[in-house]
């Protein structure tokens, strides 16, 4: 395989500030960030609107950093993805595993139609003894009936080349509640408010047919149909670095990945990893995170045990890595549809269509996965992220504008995290005069005193 050209990194939109940043991408995208497209990243009056028509009892917005994944090269395209966390080392991490793989060919990703399901569930009195298997089989057969029902419902989505895909009904002894399933696809929206919709239209028929009492209708966010997937092939050698060597640490890197596989404990970590991509890239887009992580959990645990998402193999000199997930993300509707901040992610994104961001999001999960097993069977995870820390710590003790990096660099140069030792190198680079920022610090004589380097405010 031949590597890509270096610049794929783009290391140096890292080292801008974040004005810097915002000019680069209202040059290369087009992004408005003083009136229009990213209005709603800002301190405005409107934004308390916008927050008064998303919920109920608004008081404010709660501001999550956005920043952008650059680097990533999916199905032979270049693309920067906007990531909604607040979790420092995230972006970094998806940069990083993005650029390496980018090297080697970038992502191959795949995604199924968007089917989602609905549910309608019907109880019966104790005293109601007829064979519930053989009513549920009674439903089935009134499926033309039922299905018509949706058709005006429907309509819209239909034209748009989605619409009814099917139904079955089934007992469930457990429960002792008859179920039906109606399968819709609902193209680029999340589909939740049709499908709740056609569920509650087919309710007073269901309730005729069955002669029994409706218990709830609502789709079920497991997703299980709606399947992304994205796979990297990556030349043992390039993983190589520093004491860490390609096959050696390939060999561990499947061997972490057979513990998640197997022992749920680690499985719970190592999935939460991957959805640090997948729900950072769900809500800069306004997207259901709660649904995402519900949809990708329960998959995780489809046979009865809870495992990995992703999986690795060696293959002839390479190390593959693969994720297959449900992934119910729309580009249309909901908070999607007006939030304008959504619509800035999805103009960076290239307006892909909800596949296309599904897509998207298997491959910035796989990278985030990969970042971290392979950080924490290498070198470990914590040097990285106490850099980043750094900044936060920064911040907390009163650095503001240029001195945050400044402080941020000293900090990790000091190797001690916590406030004590912030404040004092910040009094240190203020009693310094201001074209003496960035000259080395004095700090040899901040105290080293605390006896862990990791500061009990890191959490
Ligand atoms: C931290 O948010 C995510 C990781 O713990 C994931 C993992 O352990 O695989 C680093």
């Amino acid at each position: 395989m031949k590597p890509r050209p270096q610049s794929m990194d783009d290391p140096g939109f890292r080292k801008l500030t974040i004005r810097q940043r915002r000019a680069v991408l209202a040059e290369d995208q087009g992004l408005d960030f003083s009136q229009g497209d990213l209005n709603a990243t800002q301190a405005r009056d409107e934004i308390l609107d916008l927050a008064d028509v998303m919920v109920e009892t608004a008081i404010g917005i709660m501001p999550v950093p956005l920043g952008i994944a650059r680097g990533f090269l999916i199905d032979g395209r270049q693309i920067s993805i906007p990531m909604a966390t607040e979790e420092p080392s995230v972006i970094a991490a998806a940069s990083f595993a993005a650029a390496q793989i980018a090297r080697y060919g970038g992502f191959t990703t795949w995604g199924h139609k968007p089917i989602m399901t609905g549910q309608v569930y019907v109880v019966f009195p104790p005293d109601d003894h007829r064979n519930k298997e053989t009513l549920a089989e009674e439903l089935n057969r009134h499926e033309p009936e039922l299905a018509k029902i949706l058709q005006p419902i429907l309509e819209p989505m239909t034209r748009r080349g989605g619409g009814y895909r099917g139904m079955i009904a089934a007992w469930l002894p457990e429960s002792e509640t008859l179920r039906l399933h109606v399968h819709l696809d609902v193209r680029d929206a999340m589909g939740a408010n049709l499908i709740n919709t056609c569920m509650e239209a087919l309710k007073p028929r269901i309730a005729a047919i069955t002669r029994g009492e409706i218990l709830m209708a609502i789709l079920t966010n497991r997703a299980d149909q709606r399947l992304a997937g994205a796979r990297f092939v990556l030349p043992l050698h390039a993983l190589s670095r520093g004491d860490f060597h390609g096959m050696p640490l390939a060999q561990r890197i499947l061997r972490a990945w057979r513990v998640a596989d197997t022992d749920p404990a680690r499985a719970v970590t190592h999935n939460k990893g991957i959805m640090n991509g997948i729900s950072a890239l769900a809500l800069a887009t306004a997207n259901d995170t709660r649904g995402i992580e519900a949809a990708a959990h329960a998959w995780a645990a489809r046979d009865g045990h809870y495992r990995s998402l992703s999986s690795y193999r060696i293959d002839h000199e390479n190390l593959v890595g693969e994720i297959e997930l449900p992934l119910p993300l729309a580009t249309v509707g909901g908070g999607v549809g007006f939030h304008p901040a959504a619509q800035a992610a999805l103009k960076i994104l290239g307006n892909p269509d909800a596949q296309g961001l599904a897509r998207f999001a298997a491959a910035l999960g796989l990278a985030q996965n990969f970042a971290a097993i392979s950080a924490l069977t290498g070198e470990g995870i914590q040097a990285g992220h106490m850099r980043l820390h750094a900044g936060r710590l920064a911040f907390a003790v009163g650095a503001r504008g240029p001195e945050i990096p400044e402080l941020q660099r000293r900090i990790a140069r000091e190797g001690v995290f916590n406030r004590a030792t912030a404040q004092a190198i910040l009094g240190e680079m203020r009693s310094e005069s201001p074209s003496a920022s960035g000259q080395p610090s004095t700090s040899g004589q901040t105290p080293k005193s605390d006896s862990a380097k990791q500061s009990q405010e890191d959490g």
